[in-house]
């Protein structure tokens, strides 16, 4: 049962059950699943699931990686994972005029745990660490604080670029059950739960790096998106992804996934940056580091199955609309990445994204360059050092095209 399709296997530890509240207000820092309790079930109940220590995962670092020694699972209480995958294939089980109601069974087993301690076993390459063997994934950037930190600067970037909204799709106001994928600090999630109260947010990530003190809306689960979901079918009012390029083999079947399990009348958003730099006066040309970065970074997805150039090839309208999403709105906005505009919003949007690259950029670039690339990691910190240069120089309007794209799943009988 525990086999996921990449035939890596999860070990599975016994559910925690306390909570604690934190001592202001709201926040509360979760020690266990309780968020999981709520009326509906979010995630299907497992069913024969593995006892804790039938199973060890095999755990193997590749290439020139090595691993991390995990902390004990129960010394961070306040994540939990899926308690186990399903093999069976909820395309064929899934009715799409069964509203909310799960065929499967009610035995009052938790259908999250809390973690295992393979999922704490980060990878360090050339000095920075990387998540855990875990299912299909493979992801190219850090988890250290470092390029944490560089995220939650993108963060307030991207919100800034959006003119202060967390997302574009029409959702209501007393929406319920939010899930955001790849969720990274965790920063988008817990900005919505805020501004959100009614809400129950999840964020998923490959890594259980989010912070502890949250929202008492929302929680973490570490999740392998590119498996089967295990959520129910038609349980969340709004799915939410950002910044997943290159992490993604099938985004077909990522999206169908999502298709499952949001509610009918629901909606889906993705978020996605190109990793090319461009400027509409010519002041990014060939022979220049920031000219070239992109195409580094389209071989280097292309090289690991995992496309990076999704906003140039229109990956998620398209993916979207094969899924069965309709009213599918697709903006299409220009992130500055040094402060250029004369704009004075959109200079602060560049100066922050400036800043975020500074942190991130070596994040950004240092697995997919070594390890795909086969780059020497000297060779990738002199092109890190040209490209800061370049983005140094007053001489540049360099932006990237961000692409947000929602779509709305059909009502039953619509
Ligand atoms: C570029 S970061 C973006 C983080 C966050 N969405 C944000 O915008 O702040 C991509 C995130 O996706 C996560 N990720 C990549 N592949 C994943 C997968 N297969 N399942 C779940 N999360 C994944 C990574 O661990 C990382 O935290």
């Amino acid at each position: 049962m525990a086999d996921s399709p990449g035939g890596k296997e999860r070990r599975v530890v016994p559910v925690e059950e306390e909570e604690a509240s934190g001592p202001n207000g709201g926040v509360a820092e979760t020690k266990g699943p309780k968020h999981a309790e709520t009326e509906t079930e979010t995630r299907e109940q497992p069913a024969a699931g593995p006892k804790p220590g039938q199973e060890e995962q095999q755990h193997e670092a590749g290439g020139e990686s090595s691993t991390v020694a995990p902390a004990p699972a129960d010394a961070l209480p306040h994540w939990t994972q899926p308690a186990c995958h399903p093999l069976q294939n909820y395309e064929e089980d899934f009715d799409e005029d069964d509203d909310n109601d799960s065929a499967l069974g009610d035995d009052g087993a938790s259908s999250t745990a809390s973690l295992s301690a393979s999922i704490l076993e980060y990878r360090t390459i050339h000095g920075r660490t990387y998540h855990s063997n875990i299912g299909n994934a493979e992801y190219w950037g850090p988890n250290d604080d470092r390029q944490l930190e560089s995220m939650d600067l993108s963060h307030h970037a991207f919100t800034l670029l959006l003119e202060d909204k967390l997302f574009l799709a029409p959702i209501p106001d007393d929406v319920q059950k939010v899930l955001d994928v790849g969720t990274g600090s965790g920063i988008w999630a817990i900005d919505f739960a805020d501004k959100y109260p009614q809400a129950e947010v999840i964020g998923t990530d490959l890594s259980p790096t989010q912070p502890g003190w949250v929202p008492a809306n929302v929680k973490f689960e570490v999740d392998d998106a590119t498996l089967v979901w295990t959520f129910r079918p038609n349980v969340f009012d709004f799915v939410h992804m950002r910044d997943l390029f290159g992490s993604i083999q099938d985004w077909n079947s990522l999206y169908r996934q999502a298709y499952k399990c949001i509610k009918p009348g629901g909606y889906i958003e993705d978020f996605e940056c190109s990793v090319v730099i461009s400027s509409d006066d010519g002041s990014v040309a060939p022979g220049m580091a920031c000219y070239d970065w992109g195409r580094i970074f389209h071989e280097a997805g292309r090289k690991m199955g995992r496309p990076m150039d999704v906003v140039e090839r229109g990956i998620v309208p398209a993916g979207l609309k094969a899924a069965g999403f309709v009213d599918v709105v697709e903006r299409r906005y220009r992130l500055p990445l040094t402060a250029w505009p004369a704009d004075k919003r959109l200079r602060e949007v560049g100066a922050i994204q400036h800043w975020a690259a500074q942190e991130g950029l070596e994040g950004y670039a240092m697995y997919l360059l070594t390890q795909q690339l086969k780059w020497a990691p000297e060779r990738v910190q002199l092109l890190l050092a040209c490209i800061r240069k370049e983005l140094r120089s007053n001489k540049l309007h360099p932006y990237a095209w961000v692409q947000v794209t929602y779509g709305r799943k059909l009502e039953v009988g619509e």
